[in-house]
């Protein structure tokens, strides 16, 4: 297998597909309150991706996927599916993962939210910890670098803090396919001698939990739980090796970056 390194047409596109997506965690955020439904929010950002952004869902339908976003709940981990019956509640913390599809291109990004105003300091720090792990990892990435620092850095962090880094789903290079090589791992593992370089273009997206890090599928075939029950966190981001360092094509307008 190959890893595409994106010429600057490409790059151009795929961009356009990150801020499309990333232009739905922004809108969507005044609808993230108690009482709302995660089928409405489904509804909500599908309407939007098509209708005003005239693009497409890429989780709609991907191996079958039954709904246009995942939305992943408290103990949940990923891949979560829009159900009119799961209402948020004041104190849940909640991931939405959106992945655009226009123009042929793909971009893939997803951030937590903190419903209503009840939030343990422990869930705080637990989102605040996925999203430094994420950060910690972006601000080391330029050309020459080794790819398998990126979870060296994320494990470390994340277990300073006493979390853990989940193994089973790891980010994943983008483009003109929603998933292609390279794999990302967020953690520590064999260095395969794959190093950076200028036109890549991956995923980083680590899902970290308060206790164990081992998961479970639950038997819709998609729902991702922790198996001792504790919370999980996870945030996505698009990001491109530049000459120099990187771009996260994934940024969103006023989002503010670690560095
Ligand atoms: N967007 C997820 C990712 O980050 C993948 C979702 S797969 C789906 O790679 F089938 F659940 F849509
Ligand atoms: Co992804
Ligand atoms: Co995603």
């Amino acid at each position: 297998m190959k890893i595409f390194i994106k010429n600057s047409k490409e790059i151009k596109k795929i961009y356009k597909s990150c801020q499309l997506a990333a232009e739905v965690l922004e809108m969507i955020k005044t609808y993230i309150v108690p009482g709302i439904s995660t089928e409405e929010i489904n509804n909500i950002c599908h309407n939007y991706i098509t209708k005003t952004q005239k693009a497409k869902s890429a989780i709609l339908g991907y191996k079958g996927f039954p709904k246009s976003v995942c939305i992943s709940i408290n103990d949940v981990v990923c891949h979560g599916i829009p159900n009119k019956n799961e209402i948020l509640k004041n104190g849940d913390i909640v991931n939405i993962d959106i992945t655009v599809l226009y123009d042929n291109y793909y971009g893939d990004t997803s951030k937590m939210f903190l419903v209503g105003k009840n939030i343990s300091k422990k869930l705080k720090l637990l989102c605040l910890t996925a999203k430094k792990s994420l950060y910690k990892a972006i601000n080391i990435l330029k050309p020459g670098i080794r790819l398998y620092k990126i979870g060296q850095v994320i494990q470390k962090y994340v277990e300073s803090k006493n979390f853990s880094v989940v193994r089973n789903y790891c980010g994943h290079g983008i483009g003109r396919n929603f998933h292609e090589e390279p794999q990302i791992l967020h953690y520590k593992s064999y260095d395969y001698g794959i190093i950076l370089q200028k036109g890549m273009i991956f995923t980083i997206e680590p899902m970290i939990n308060i206790g164990h890090h081992s998961v479970y599928v639950t038997n819709d075939h998609w729902t991702v739980k922790t198996i001792d029950k504790t919370y999980s966190a996870q945030y996505e981001h698009t990001v491109l090796i530049t000459n120099n360092g990187n771009k996260i094509l994934t940024l969103r307008r006023g989002e503010k970056k670690y560095i």
